[in-house]
């Protein structure tokens, strides 16, 4: 059977200025159906922890216990460190590790937590494993992943929703599932999960004019970097016309008075019994 790939070129990857979009992710509104779970005194992973602030929130909930975040990229864990010193966390380590190959022995945590990651991998089912396997028996597992069929976007401008449709072919090209929220139950049963609770949410990403702003901006970025041209020109996800539209859709959208976007996540909390 093929390793499942960590590969950089088959990955859907974030520019290092294009994090501040995810540090505004935090345990209250992103970990909200999974919190009740966290306890003081548990150890605790967060899988692709990205620039750390959930994981940091899930720190101070499972304080004196240990948390724990790994990511497969450097500049990410960099962030991460930085953040931890910021907020004067210290029961919380931040790893550079592989999702598909935990560097943990079997049966180490108490609860792992993994959101927004798991639906750009080419075989979820081995991560869903290998997730189970570090947790302890009776170990709690709750995941959030995002569901691009269930994104409501109201915008003048068609280029700023080809965008997206632009990025859903990436995902695709790279092994991800643009539509994995609905289907993570089952890839969780086929990885030996059988007692799970399901939910679904959305992210409002223009709940102010002011908020919308600084969304468009992150857009602005994504949309202009190498880590999304590079890709989609190499690949012909879309003609380079189109891509100079997408690019310039993002120049005024967070000042569309009428705009609003809303991303979909399917939740699930998962026991390994
Ligand atoms: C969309 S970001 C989400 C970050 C964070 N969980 C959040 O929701 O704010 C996905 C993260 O998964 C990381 N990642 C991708 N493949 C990975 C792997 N094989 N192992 C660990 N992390 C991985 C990426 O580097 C990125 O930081």
């Amino acid at each position: 059977m093929k390793e499942p790939t960590s590969d950089p070129s088959e990955r859907v990857r974030f520019a290092s200025d294009f994090l501040d979009f995810f540090s505004d992710r935090h345990a209250s509104t992103h970990a909200a159906f999974f919190k009740d779970h966290v306890k003081s005194g548990m150890s605790i992973l967060d899988c692709g922890c990205g620039p750390g602030s959930i994981t940091i929130d899930l720190a101070e909930l499972v304080s004196p216990g240990q948390a724990i975040g790994i990511d497969i990229e450097n500049a990410q864990i960099e962030r991460a460190r930085m953040l931890q010193d910021a907020r004067k966390v210290s029961n919380v380590e931040f790893r550079v590790g592989d999702l598909n190959h935990l560097p943990f022995n079997d049966n180490t945590f108490d609860a792992i937590f993994a959101h927004g990651v798991i639906e750009y991998f080419r075989d979820p089912v081995h991560a869903f494993s290998e997730i189970r396997r570090v947790l302890k028996s009776n170990g709690v597992f709750g995941a959030r992943h995002g569901d691009w069929g269930g994104f409501l976007l109201a915008t003048k401008d068609p280029y700023a929703k080809k965008a997206f449709s632009v990025f859903i072919r990436l995902m695709k090209r790279n092994g991800g599932n643009p539509y994995f929220g609905r289907n993570q139950v089952s890839f969780l049963r086929k990885a030996g999960f059988s007692r799970i609770i399901s939910s679904a949410s959305y992210d409002c990403w223009t709940p102010t004019l002011e908020t919308a702003r600084k969304v468009g901006h992150f857009m602005k970025v994504y949309f202009r970097s190498e880590e999304f041209v590079g890709p989609v020109l190499r690949h012909n996800l879309t003609e380079s016309t189109t891509l100079e539209k997408i690019q310039l859709s993002f120049d005024d959208w967070g000042e569309d008075q009428d705009i609003f976007a809303a991303e979909a996540w399917g939740e699930a909390i998962a026991w390994k019994s």
